[in-house]
């Protein structure tokens, strides 16, 4: 009854009684049963027990029951698994992000620097734009791979909208199917009237395509994904503000994942599709944007019965809630020449985007510190527009706005900037252009910040 039927068949009784009368001790720990049939941790000590001549009269033995003490050491490691693997995760993320950052700066030097060529070739050397061309869709590959590794490490720019999932799906249904090829079929459900998100739609295009692709990989002979929404009302739950939320789910017939598949799927580059195939970013790219975004991700999956993926996002204000006095300004702008201090410590950002703003037609003082920009601003006077960098070595980008703010107050600023985290506080507020940015993006940025002017000038 004593000891279980694996010990027994291994036979444990006798090598404990051998080993005490070798040694004169026997400890061990191990599963014991009791009377009742239940099974406990047990901590078992035999002593041989001799008389004066030495001679072996018996043994003692103590069994003492140490479940609850197992237990805990159980419990205990597991929570230091967690811990490692979160400080791997945040270690990671770093790291990611930090690599991201880095790219992201190079390939905008490289996809501005060839756009530009490009521009400035003469038309009807055909050849020679091809060669353009195939460096340009190589460098914007780079970019969104960088994206997806940014936006995992939670370091992207976010342009939170309003955005109406239903229609946000029914409108990228024709674009997935032809994605994905016919073998696969898509299917949409979504409840009646779900109330809007607020999101990046491009990002949430993304994630979806991220989500279905890892869908029809799963299923190589073909079948169906099934893209689904639900409202839900969300009172506790670890991860989650309390409020209401609209779960996207894409759910296929795949081959699923098992535990140890599903438990690293988010890991980035973690991937089952070898070289060449998979980038292992996917999954944490759509992690990563749902977090992000105040969200999150659940995913579920056995093998051979298929995965789940849903992305909870939270429902956004309504315009009751919102304050109606940002109203966007309107379009009609004059284009002008303007005066630009333009400040980046990368040479190749800096460079690139002096090259932009002169194409564009306007006057540009390049400086590759915040402090040079400060002595450009006093010394060139009539400036019309400072655009900067944010991670820079010794004053940052947000830093330099404040300090231009206390001496030119009207001084228009914008900050271009691959990261999310802006400090909190004014700096919020000052427009921002998300690296690598296009010069159609700088264009923009900067009609709109006129625009601004002038709406602010009439109302005055
Ligand atoms: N729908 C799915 N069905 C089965 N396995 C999946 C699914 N989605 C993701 N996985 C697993 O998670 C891994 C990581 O996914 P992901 O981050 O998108 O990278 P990739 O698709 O490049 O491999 C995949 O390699 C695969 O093993
Ligand atoms: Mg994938």
């Amino acid at each position: 009854m004593f000891y279980t039927e694996e010990d027994r068949k291994a036979g444990l009784p006798a090598i404990a009684l051998e080993t005490a009368r070798r040694d004169g001790r026997f400890e061990r720990e191990g599963l014991r049963i009791r009377k009742d049939g239940t099974k406990f941790w047990a901590n078992v000590v035999i002593d041989a027990i001799r008389d004066g001549e030495g001679e072996l009269i018996g043994f003692a033995k103590i069994t003492r029951d140490i479940t609850e003490r197992k237990r805990a050491e159980e419990t205990l490691e597991r929570t230091r698994e967690a811990l490692v693997q979160s400080q791997k995760m945040e270690a990671i993320g770093h790291l990611t992000g930090g690599v991201a950052h880095d790219f992201n700066n190079l390939l905008m030097a490289i996809q501005g620097s060839l756009e530009l060529l490009k521009r400035r070739l003469p038309s009807g050397d055909n050849q020679m734009q091809q060669l353009l061309d195939n460096a340009l869709k190589g460098a914007q590959r780079g970019a969104s791979l960088t994206q997806r590794m940014l936006a995992f490490a939670r370091r992207q720019e976010l342009k939170l909208q309003t955005v109406d999932v239903t229609e946000l799906i029914t409108g990228m249904t024709e674009l997935l199917q032809r994605s994905l090829g016919a073998a696969v079929q898509i299917e949409t459900h979504f409840s009646l009237g779900l109330p809007k998100v607020s999101a990046d739609a491009n990002q949430l295009e993304l994630a979806i395509l991220n989500l279905s692709m890892n869908a029809r990989d799963a299923m190589p002979d073909g079948g169906s994904i099934i893209i689904s929404a639900r409202e839900r009302n969300v009172q506790n739950e670890p991860g989650l503000k309390p409020g209401r939320y609209v779960c996207l789910a894409v759910k296929d017939t795949g081959i699923g994942m098992d535990e140890q598949t599903l438990r690293r799927a988010t890991e980035p580059f973690y991937t089952t599709k070898g070289v060449g195939k998979g980038t292992g970013l996917g999954l944490p790219m759509v992690l990563g944007m749902t977090e992000q975004t105040g969200g999150k991700l659940y995913l579920k999956s056995k093998p051979r019965e298929g995965t789940t993926a849903e992305l909870c996002l939270p429902v956004a204000p309504t315009a009751e809630e919102v304050d109606k006095t940002d109203i966007t300004p309107s379009a009609v702008t004059v284009r002008r020449a303007l005066r630009i201090v333009s400040v980046d410590d990368d040479p190749l950002v800096a460079f690139n985007t002096l090259a932009m703003l002169q194409e564009l037609g306007h006057t540009v003082f390049s400086a590759s510190s915040a402090a040079q920009a400060l002595t450009l601003i006093s010394e060139m006077g009539d400036i019309d527009l400072l655009i900067t960098d944010q991670a820079m070595p010794g004053m940052t980008g947000s830093e330099l706005a404040e300090a231009v703010r206390r001496d030119w107050a009207d001084l228009p600023i914008i900050i271009a900037t691959g990261y999310a985290e802006l400090p909190e506080g004014p700096a919020q507020a000052i427009p921002r252009l998300a690296k690598p940015f296009f010069e159609q993006d700088l264009a923009d940025a900067i009609a709109s910040i006129e625009a601004s002017q002038t709406s602010r000038s009439s109302r005055r």
